[in-house]
């Protein structure tokens, strides 16, 4: 009876490795690496010494920053406008390997280390059903048998150190975070009263913006279809680009840039999908970049209703639905497709400054073809006539008019 185990390397899925073992299970472990700070060679051994039969460390980073980040930046995602939702982007990724380990292994159950309140539990098992409709899942935070037995950190700590589970004995943090190449989550602990303000010494990924260099850089990104596919740093004359160093690459270094300038925090109250609110701290250095820029550039290289189209059914929806778990589901599907076509001809450069915390557009020229023709310099002028006849907004107007004469203002 073989289950394949999502494994962190922390305490709480190291004591869930040694449980199901105790239950009779032959456990296998997996790592995703999504780009999180990890040190994976230790957490193997740690996975090995606990007992688990096979330990397999993937890396999806550059699927993560293709498949699951691109897609998001063109659809301009984002949850209660203010949460980039990285945690929800990179669990369709991990989970997916997961299923596709599980089947060749021919493990009949998966494991997670999710709690029984938030999201993640969901993300998590809507896929594995999704991807393959008989997988059993064991989630043992839900299992009166364990989280009776589990009350409390003391009781895990205590079984750790009966099974032989090597603890690292840093200070546990006040909080608990997931991290990926995306992001940062911090969220629980002292978090929890949404009137305490984060201590200057939790945010991990960015320098403050008050401790950002007073000198601005200036970049420029260029997009091909609502892709990234080039940044050039015009303060230092570094360029990073798909063709020569890939999409990881390049996305890491819009990291780099957005986090020495403090670009990317933030802090919100969530609604979860389960119904209960809750207080997230987030860090997204070059995510927050990337979607300043793709906004702008849609302005010039999208048309106006396809745009808000695209912004009233397809970002809403596509950000919720990833925030909720549904990525693989009829819907998404739909969503990718109509957003490819909504890309076509978002491609142009971006020049942008990045100066303590802010992202400042500073100019854009689309690259030529289809994109290229809607913002009409002479056409937009207001110091030339030119472009159409001015008459014919007269008629415009007065038919926009004819069931505005009908109305009568309600009074307020
Ligand atoms: N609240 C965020 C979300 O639902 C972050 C979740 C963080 N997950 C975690 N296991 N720490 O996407
Ligand atoms: C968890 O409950 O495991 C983390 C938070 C979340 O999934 O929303």
């Amino acid at each position: 009876k073989k289950v394949l185990l999502a494994y962190s390397g922390g305490l709480d899925t190291s004591c869930i490795l040694a449980w199901l073992i105790e239950q009779g299970y032959e456990v296998m472990a997996y790592m995703a690496n999504v780009g999180q700070e990890e040190d994976f060679k230790a957490a193997e051994e740690k996975a090995y010494k606990v007992g688990a039969t096979k330990v397999f460390i993937e890396d999806l980073r550059t699927e993560f920053v293709v498949d699951s980040i691109y897609p998001a930046i063109q659809a301009n995602a984002i949850y209660e406008s203010v949460y980039l939702l990285g945690t929800s982007l990179a669990r369709p990724v991990i989970a997916k390997r997961q299923i596709e380990i599980a089947e060749r292994e021919g493990c009949f159950a998966v494991s997670h280390g999710c709690t029984g309140k938030g999201n993640d539990q969901v993300r998590f098992e809507l896929a594995y059903y999704a991807l393959k409709h008989d997988i059993q899942v064991i989630a043992p935070w839900r299992l009166p048998v364990f989280f009776e037995r589990f009350a409390g950190r003391k009781d895990l700590l205590a079984y750790a150190a009966e099974k032989g589970i090597p603890v690292v004995q840093t200070a546990a943090k006040p909080w608990s975070t997931d991290e990926n190449l995306f992001h940062i989550s911090y969220e629980a602990g002292i978090l929890e009263d949404p009137n305490v303000t984060p201590p200057a010494d939790m945010w991990k990924l960015t320098v403050s913006p008050e401790d950002a260099p007073n000198k601005p850089e200036h970049i420029t990104i260029a997009f091909e279809a609502g892709v990234p596919v080039c940044v050039k740093n015009i303060s230092d004359n570094t360029v990073v680009t798909h063709e020569n160093d890939g999409p990881l690459a390049l996305f890491t270094y819009l990291n780099t840039l957005a986090r020495r300038n403090g670009i990317g925090r933030v802090d919100i109250v969530e609604s979860r999908f389960i119904g209960v609110k809750s207080r997230g701290c987030y860090e997204t250095p070059g995510g927050t970049i990337l979607r300043a820029a793709h906004i702008d550039l849609e302005g010039l290289t999208l048309d106006g209703p396809l745009r808000h189209l695209r912004d009233t059914t397809i970002s809403d929806p596509y950000a919720r639905l990833l925030y909720n778990g549904q990525y693989f589901s009829p819907e998404r599907e739909l969503l990718t497709q109509s957003l490819k076509f909504t890309q076509r001809h978002v491609s142009g450069d971006v020049r942008l400054k990045l100066y303590k915390g802010n992202v400042t557009i500073e100019g854009r020229v689309a690259a030529p073809g289809p994109g290229a023709k809607l913002y009409d310099m002479q056409e937009s002028s207001m110091d030339e006539h030119g472009g159409y006849d001015p008459t014919d907004a007269d008629g415009f107007i007065k038919i926009h008019s004819i069931r505005l004469k009908k109305w009568t203002p309600a009074e307020l």
